[in-house]
């Protein structure tokens, strides 16, 4: 999938994502329940690192923000569509001097060691050169967190609905994700099982 698809394809849907996140129990009870898993999870592993700082990349709606900002964690979110934009600007703006938000795509992700910790929630599975993002994010900080979605019958359906408006839907499985760091310039410190709908991992640096 080209970025241009990728990003319209969730400017317009922008407001459909950000509603998954309203309750935590309406998600679950939808069998989205994978979505809080993440999150948690994502924010815990960031809370035992001791960040300050984290890359949110395609923060979307800014579902990290609150749980971040209320530990002290100074966020920076990126997302190159402009109605996820908005929302996230929406969002930051309930936490002052903790949140700042940019519209630009990972594609522009240059920077070297400007965060304690990068995350991605939901955008690998959506990437056709997953070893470019993954090598970014892990110049851009010395930790990267990025979910993962399994092969599989789930993912097979969402091949066939998203592919149907022309996204890319892509699924890893653990050694995949082994090779992808590898691949990098990273390893994988930690592999954490979200249900069956795939895995959060936590990358750092091979030399570190
Ligand atoms: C499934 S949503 C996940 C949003 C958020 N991280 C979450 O966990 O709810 C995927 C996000 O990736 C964003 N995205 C699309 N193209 C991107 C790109 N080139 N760089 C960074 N983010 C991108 C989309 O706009 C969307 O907000």
């Amino acid at each position: 999938m080209s970025p241009a698809e990728f990003d319209t394809y969730f400017h317009d849907r922008a407001s459909r994502f950000a509603a998954f996140y309203r309750s935590e129990p309406v998600a679950r009870a939808l069998g989205r329940g994978p979505l809080f898993d993440r999150l948690h999870s994502a924010v815990d592993i960031v809370t035992a690192l001791g960040a300050r700082s984290v890359l949110d990349v395609g923060c979307g709606s800014g579902p990290l923000f609150a749980p971040l900002a209320v530990v002290g964690v100074r966020v920076t979110g990126i997302d190159p569509a402009p109605a996820m934009v908005a929302l996230a600007r929406a969002e930051a703006e309930r936490h002052p001097g903790s949140v700042s938000v940019q519209e630009r795509g990972w594609e522009t992700v240059d920077e070297h060691d400007a965060y304690d910790a990068a995350v991605a929630l939901g955008v690998f599975d959506y990437v056709d050169d997953p070893a470019d993002l993954l090598g970014r994010m892990g110049r851009a900080a010395p930790h990267v967190i990025g979910s993962f979605p399994a092969p599989g019958l789930r993912l097979q359906l969402r091949k066939l609905r998203y592919g149907a408006r022309g996204v890319h839907v892509h699924g890893y499985r653990p050694d995949d994700l082994r090779r992808l760091a590898s691949a990098s310039g990273l390893v994988v410190a930690d592999l954490r099982p979200l249900g069956r709908a795939g895995h959060l991992a936590h990358f750092t640096r091979a030399e570190v």
